[in-house]
C-alpha cells in the first residue's frame, strides 16, 4: 500500500505494554468499524455504543467522518485515492488508540473493502469488529440530514457515494444492523452481544 519514505528509523519496543494498559484499564482495547451509506446511521450508532460502554465504566472514542475531515484529513477530498488515504491514516489512528487500550469506535463511509480489511489486518485476529450499517439507499436518500443527496441527484456535489461513486458492503462483517427496522437500542443491543460473546466486556 503506501511505501515508507523514511529509511533510517528504527522500530521500539516500550516498557509498559498494551496488556499492562488493559490491565490497568479492566477493558480490551479493539476497534469497533462502522461502514454504511451516508446516513445509514454510523454516527449515531457509534456515539450510543460509546454512550452505553461509558456507563459500564469502559473508556471508549469515536472517531467520525465529518469530524476528522476537519483537522487531520482536512486535505482529503472524496477522490478513490482521497477516500484510500483517509482510511488508511484512520485506519492507524484507531490502532494506536487500541493499542493505547481504549476501545476506538470509528463512523466512516470507508466504501471499499480493501480499505476497510487494510485496517483488519493491522490489529490482532479478534480485535476488530466490522458493522455494517444497513439501510437502503431509498431510506439514507429519504432521511438526507444534511441535504446532501438532493445535491448529489442534482449534479451538485460529485463522486457522491450510492449515487455516483460506489459502495462495496462487506462479506463478513461481525454485525449488521438494519437501521431501517431496528431501533437504536437494539442496533446497538447488537453490537454489545458479539462484544460479550468475544469477550471484550463482561456478560
Ligand atoms: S469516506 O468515503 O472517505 O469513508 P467519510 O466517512 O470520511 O467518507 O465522509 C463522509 C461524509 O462526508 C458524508 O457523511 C457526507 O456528509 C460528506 N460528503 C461530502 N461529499 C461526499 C461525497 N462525495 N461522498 C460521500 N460523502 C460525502
Amino acid at each position: 500500500m503506501t511505501k515508507q519514505k523514511a529509511t533510517n528509523v528504527v522500530w521500539h519496543e516500550h516498557k509498559v505494554s498494551k496488556e499492562d494498559r488493559e490491565a490497568l484499564l479492566k477493558q480490551k482495547g479493539v476497534i469497533i468499524w462502522t461502514t454504511g451509506l451516508s446516513g445509514s446511521g454510523k454516527s449515531t450508532i457509534a456515539n450510543e455504543i460509546a454512550y452505553r460502554l461509558h456507563q459500564m465504566g469502559k473508556l471508549a472514542y469515536v472517531l467520525d467522518g465529518d469530524n476528522i475531515r476537519h483537522g487531520l484529513n482536512k486535505n482529503l477530498g472524496f477522490s478513490p485515492e482521497d477516500r484510500n488515504e483517509n482510511i488508511r491514516r484512520i485506519s492507524e489512528v484507531a490502532k494506536l488508540f487500541s493499542d493505547s487500550g481504549v476501545i476506538a469506535i470509528t463512523a466512516f463511509i470507508s466504501p471499499y473493502r480493501k480499505f476497510r480489511n487494510f485496517c483488519r489486518e493491522l490489529v490482532e485476529p479478534g480485535h476488530f469488529f466490522e458493522v455494517f450499517c444497513r439501510a437502503s439507499l431509498d431510506t439514507c436518500e429519504q432521511r438526507d440530514p444534511k441535504g446532501m443527496y438532493k445535491k448529489a441527484r442534482e449534479g451538485i456535489i460529485k463522486d457522491f457515494t450510492g449515487i455516483d461513486a460506489p459502495y462495496e458492503e462487506p462479506d463478513n462483517p461481525e454485525v449488521i444492523v438494519d437501521t431501517d427496522k431496528e431501533t437504536v437500542e437494539e442496533s446497538v443491543d447488537k453490537v454489545l452481544d458479539v462484544l460479550k460473546k468475544f469477550k471484550i466486556i463482561d456478560a
